[in-house]
């Protein structure tokens, strides 16, 4: 207890950016270092971080004594083999999502991080949301009856990604809220989508999801839209419930609304009636997400123990991103998740 973690940061562009924010603010750790093969980004990031020491080259903060935790926010095709490196030299590692672009990449670092017994967490921010949690929490105690299904919707005019499409962008956010929900992994998945803008990236994805206990779920992403969106519906058996990560204070909304059975059946008719009572907002705490996250990481270091959004947690999105890309291919063909498995052996 009371002891500071070292900490670097791999990767300092617009969004390694918040996380030099939040580290250099952080109690209980030291932004030791930053890192950026990019030597303008650096200087940016730096000014942010007076007491860090800045480098371009990674074998500096594998090799450096005074930093155990190394955040890697690189872009995407860069995180297997950066956090790869930082494992095998004994750091903890907190890579931004999706943990890797292949299935095999990211068992590869699940694995690696066992046999070293080294923290490996992954950046699905959206389960740090105070706003998630209360969803979770209302799941976990049955307010909602069985959860029915669940869509969300990550749309905006936004930043257009080269070497990712806009399924792993931003789907790892989406689907690491619904695996969470749900406590399981779908049977298979199909994905439709289109690349308008680059040829092949593409910039719009339809993604739908289907569960072993006849559940489903949908996810709508796209950075080529005039909406600004980010929204979860969940659909249960006795209340409903829209999560909007855009409105200001009021991010949950319950629905007491559904519909029930009644009684013996007589008729079709009869037998369904539709209930729709109040719509209560709770009080969410509107503590920063990533905040949060980072606060979490530095105490799974200083601890030594799991993180919520662990290696494991990582790959199985990966799993589900790595079947919808395959079924992209296929033109929306369903994929098997265990075939998309067994093909990354
Ligand atoms: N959790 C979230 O909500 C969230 C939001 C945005 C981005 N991200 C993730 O953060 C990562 C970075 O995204 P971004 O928008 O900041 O991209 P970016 O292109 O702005 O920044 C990436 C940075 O990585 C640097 N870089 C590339 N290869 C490197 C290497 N080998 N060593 C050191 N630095 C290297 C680049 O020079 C650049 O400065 C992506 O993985 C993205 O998915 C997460």
């Amino acid at each position: 207890m009371g002891e500071t973690v070292g900490i670097a940061v791999v990767g300092t562009g617009d969004w390694g950016a918040n996380l030099v924010r939040n580290f250099a603010a952080l109690p209980g750790s030291r932004l030791a270092a930053l890192c950026d093969t990019d030597p303008a980004r650096l200087a940016r990031a730096a000014a942010q971080a007076p007491g860090a020491r800045t480098t371009t080259r990674l074998e500096e903060i594998a090799a450096a004594p005074d930093v155990r935790g190394v955040v890697v926010a690189a872009s995407a095709i860069q995180h297997h083999p950066i956090a790869k490196a930082l494992l095998e030299a004994g750091k903890d590692v907190y890579v931004e999502k999706p943990l890797a672009l292949t299935v095999g990449d990211a068992e590869e670092l699940v694995r690696l991080a066992r046999e070293r017994d080294r923290i490996l967490m992954v950046g699905h921010l959206l389960l740090y949301h105070p706003g998630v949690r209360h969803l979770k929490e209302m799941v976990r105690r049955g307010d909602l009856g069985d959860i029915l299904y669940i869509y969300s919707q990550r749309v905006n005019l936004g930043k257009v990604r080269r070497d990712e499409n806009a399924l792993w962008s931003f789907a790892p956010h989406d689907l690491s809220v619904i695996l969470h929900l749900l406590e399981m992994e779908p049977v298979d998945v199909a994905a439709r989508g289109a690349a308008f803008l680059q040829g092949e990236v593409e910039d719009v994805v339809f993604l739908h999801l289907r569960f072993a206990d006849g559940r489903m779920a949908h996810v709508h992403v796209s950075w080529l839209d005039p909406h600004k969106l980010r929204k979860f519906t969940v659909v249960g058996r006795q209340k409903m419930v829209v999560f909007d990560d855009m409105e200001a204070s009021e991010k949950i909304r319950v629905y007491d609304k559904g519909v029930d059975r009644a009684g013996q059946i007589v008729s079709y008719g009869d037998a369904l009636s539709i209930r729709s009572g109040d719509i209560l907002i709770p009080k969410i705490s509107l503590q920063e997400p990533l905040r949060l996250e980072c606060q979490h990481f530095v105490e799974c270091v200083r601890d030594h123990k799991a993180p919520l959004t662990d290696g494991a947690d990582g790959l199985r999105v990966v799993r589900v991103l790595a079947a919808a890309q395959r079924s992209l291919e296929l033109g929306g063909a369903p994929v098997a998740l265990a075939a998309e498995t067994a093909a990354a052996r």
